[in-house]
């Protein structure tokens, strides 16, 4: 159903556990609060990667490509999965980070090197840039490239989580309850986009809300419409979408992407403490520290039951050992 057409080959651990987390819920007084773990997806220790990588590698796959290039940050999680998705079909990764090498790798910048990933540094290039120029340059050496966008957030890598909310209804169903809200982390807005279309095509009634890392509310907006409607449209669902679904919370910015704060350090601290939970220090702990603070406002009710989405991360914990230890 919604997805079954689509070339797809088995990579993640699915379905992914669905669990409570009564102490974290006692802990804030507030709603009743579920976790669905797609920290637990399995590939090279998870994430929501996999998910649309099991979409993007099979129609990589499909187009004989030899060799997968895609872009992200220093401790990039889509980079390291991307980089273990294609290690597991035999083929060669190029990954263009931002910035400069590092003194220390560590974290997901550790395990990539370790999946035996190419690193290309793009100093303050433009990364979508590079990746062309890189996919350019391994044509002339006789390679078959095949580019992922940063965050792998095509139609393609999109159906990803339109399968995923097609499980989590499952789920559900099976144990009778209903959800107020999903919050998560939004980056490049695949994750939100595919929740949203799958939501949208089953007439899941919650909310999907993201908790934006990097970009403000309008600009988000801009590129969910965009993406719903490409993802919609590439699985021939004919959908439309009023304002009101897109939700994206763009307050928990704080000092810019990938930038550790005390809100961040006090929601890793309190999940890990509650409920032996680890999220990470870029994307997860932003967006349950924007969860935490929209339980301390009022805003979620203690009569509603809101779900998490893990997305997972906690590679890049290792690498913001002495922002967490301030
Ligand atoms: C752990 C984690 N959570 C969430 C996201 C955001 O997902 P999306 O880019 O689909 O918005 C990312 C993106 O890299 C991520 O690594």
């Amino acid at each position: 159903m919604l997805t079954e057409n689509l070339p797809r080959v088995p990579i993640a651990h699915l379905p992914t556990p669905l669990e409570e987390m009564p102490r974290l819920s006692e802990a804030l007084g507030g709603p009743r609060l579920l976790v669905k773990r797609d920290d637990q997806t399995g590939l090279a220790t998870g994430g929501n990667k996999a998910r649309k990588l099991e979409f993007l590698l099979a129609d990589a796959l499909e187009k004989q490509a030899d060799t997968i290039i895609t872009a992200g940050a220093v401790q990039s999680n889509h980079a390291r999965q991307t980089a273990a998705a294609a290690a597991k079909f035999g083929l060669r990764c190029c990954l263009v980070l931002s910035g400069q090498s590092p003194s220390r790798w560590t974290g997901n910048l550790l395990l990539d090197e370790l999946l035996g990933a190419e690193i290309r540094w793009a100093g303050e290039r433009d990364r979508a840039q590079m990746m062309e120029e890189v996919a350019e340059e391994m044509m002339r050496l006789g390679r078959r490239p095949y580019i992922i966008p940063v965050g792998g957030s095509n139609p393609v890598g999109t159906a990803g989580y339109v399968m995923a909310m097609l499980e989590l209804v499952a789920q559900l169903e099976v144990r009778d309850l209903q959800l107020d809200r999903v919050i998560f982390p939004t980056g490049s807005g695949g994750t939100q986009a595919g929740l949203m279309v799958g939501a949208k095509a089953l007439g899941f009634a919650g909310r999907i809300e993201g908790v934006s890392v990097s970009a403000t509310q309008d600009v988000l907006e801009a590129r969910l419409e965009e993406l719903v409607a490409e993802t919609a449209a590439s699985l021939g669902l004919d959908l439309s979408f009023a304002d009101e679904d897109f939700i994206v919370h763009d307050d928990y910015l704080g000092e810019g992407y990938a930038r550790m704060g005390p809100p961040e350090r006090e929601a890793i601290r309190l999940a890990a403490r509650t409920e032996g939970l680890l999220v990470g220090p870029v994307y997860t702990g932003r967006a349950l520290a924007g969860l935490i603070d929209l339980i301390r406002r009022g805003i979620f009710g203690p009569d509603e039951t809101v779900l998490f989405w893990h997305t997972g991360g906690t590679p890049a914990l290792f690498a913001y050992a002495d922002e967490l230890l301030c």
